[in-house]
């Protein structure tokens, strides 16, 4: 039908995101039933000269869990276009391409929806917009649409995201632009409302006071093997803390929205990032993994983080005092991504269980999916002792028979439906550039230093001691 014509363009289609996780994230959709075969056509656009097939058998090696027949099904949906990413012919081919499609799916009123991509570095994205503009914009003013993703790093400071947020906001407004952060596209992440505010007993305890501290940890066992030229002109913080953890941190600190509308959940975001005060230096420890600068393409003095801990206060009613720990690192012992809110003690407590531990909530985002709640129980049997138990959820047991999506997956499929709840806003940019950029500034200038730490470890052990002096009570499996 007319309405139904969907050209998918991914942009840097020969690179590694599409291959791992765009083209992947798009072959579940088709799975599921979300890109019907007689609607949708995926294209490939990259400078590398290769085929239609050659782009097909890039991918296949990423398609896993289905047939071969199914992956082929899917495969016939994608050709490829090859260009350079700042002049006009390729561009030109690529919109025939896409209108040959639409032409041939009867979709002649114009009224096509176009979605692009950007698996791309973003050095390229204000040349790559421009091009988009100029030539493969949906021709119709009045029906259809042209929506257009971006993947972080959305500049490296706060003057460099407004100039980058200028230069797109001159070619697409903010209903086109899919600002991707993929954690929001994570599960338990967008638990977080539900839990908080569908939840009466979470409803009076979450405040200062009850809650005495928050962590909001990433931990990853690999180091960042082949990605060393990226990553030492980023660092942790830009590559993990300044947007997914941020992003998490704002749904468990924010306000209750007014509804679940876009807009209302996007301006409780800002709002409680805008009540963020300055990070001060000696709540920060940094850290860079030994073996770090081993990596040809990082220099031998370089300063940076490979982790970073660091706290955030929140000035408002609702938070005054409570220490929101943000903890993120490369080569660390393990792989997991997790929030604890920590309550305080339990006053005039009769059971001498203090020691045992406090109430703790741990959200797992991942691996293994889950929520706990710990407790303080009677040890069973015949004494009266008391240990510390949990609520469990976990989603592999109760939820046995779920599929969880991939992030990407749901967030391609909101772009798709034009929901951008799930997507940052460009004042919430701003927001969050405000809140890190003198830090990083001074960590650039060599002002706060990274300490060293052996591979396979918890970070350094300063980490441990800056949360320990936030009032985190260490207990059992952490
Ligand atoms: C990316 C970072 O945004 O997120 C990577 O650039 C990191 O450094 C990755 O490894 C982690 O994502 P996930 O979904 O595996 O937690």
């Amino acid at each position: 039908s007319e309405s139904s014509c969907l050209s998918i363009v991914v942009l840097g289609a020969s690179g590694d995101l599409a291959k791992k996780k765009t083209f992947p994230a798009l072959f579940h959709l088709f799975q599921q039933g979300f890109l019907q075969s007689g609607e949708v056509h995926i294209f490939g656009y990259a400078r590398s000269k290769i085929s239609d097939e050659g782009l097909r058998e890039r991918i296949r090696g990423y398609l896993k869990g289905a047939s071969d027949e199914h992956v082929s099904e899917f495969l016939q949906l994608v050709t490829y276009v090859s260009g350079s990413y700042d002049s006009g012919e390729g561009f030109e081919l690529l919109n025939n391409a896409i209108s040959e499609h639409e032409t041939s799916k009867n979709n002649t009123a114009g009224s096509s929806r176009r979605l692009f991509y950007l698996a791309l570095p973003p050095s390229v994205y204000p040349s790559v917009c421009k091009m988009i503009r100029s030539y493969c914009m949906n021709p119709s003013s009045h029906a259809g649409w042209t929506r257009v993703i971006v993947e972080k790093p959305f500049g490296k400071d706060l003057d460099s995201a407004k100039e980058l947020s200028a230069q797109l906001g001159q070619l697409f407004n903010e209903k086109q632009l899919y600002r991707i952060d993929h954690y929001l596209g994570k599960e338990l992440v967008q638990n977080l409302l539900v839990l908080r505010f569908a939840n009466r007993l979470f409803l009076p305890l979450w405040n200062r006071d009850n809650i005495d501290n928050v962590q909001i940890v990433f931990r990853e066992d690999i180091g960042t093997e082949g990605r060393g030229g990226y990553f030492d002109q980023y660092g942790i913080i830009r590559d993990i803390i300044q947007n997914h953890l941020l992003q998490v941190f704002c749904l468990v600190a924010m306000e209750k929205p007014v509804s679940l509308k876009p807009e209302h959940i996007r301006d409780e975001k800002v709002k409680v990032l805008q009540s963020v005060i300055p990070i001060k230096h000696d709540e920060v420890v940094l850290g860079q993994y030994d073996g770090y600068k081993d990596d040809s393409t990082v220099p031998d003095d370089s300063n940076t983080p490979t982790f970073a801990s660091l706290v955030l206060r929140v000035h408002n009613e609702r938070w005054d005092g409570v220490p929101f720990i943000l903890k993120a690192g490369k080569a660390l012992n393990s792989r997991k991504a997790e929030i604890r809110v920590q309550f305080k003690d339990s006053p005039g407590d009769i059971f001498k269980c203090k020691t045992q531990g406090r109430n703790e909530l741990v959200i797992r985002l991942q691996p293994s999916e889950s929520m706990y709640m710990k407790l303080t129980v009677k040890k069973p049997g015949l004494e009266m002792a008391t240990e510390q138990s949990e609520l469990d959820l976990s989603y592999g047991l109760r939820y046995r028979e779920v599929k969880i999506p991939e992030a990407y997956e749901r967030l391609i499929l909101d772009t798709i439906r034009g929901d951008q709840q799930h997507f940052v806003r460009r004042d919430e940019l701003k927001a969050a550039w405000e809140i890190f950029t003198p830090l990083l500034h001074d960590i650039d200038d060599g002002k706060v230093k990274s300490l060293p730490y052996t591979p396979g470890t918890r970070g350094p052990p300063e980490a441990d001691e800056l949360s320990k002096r936030m009032g985190y009570m260490q207990t059992y499996g952490y």
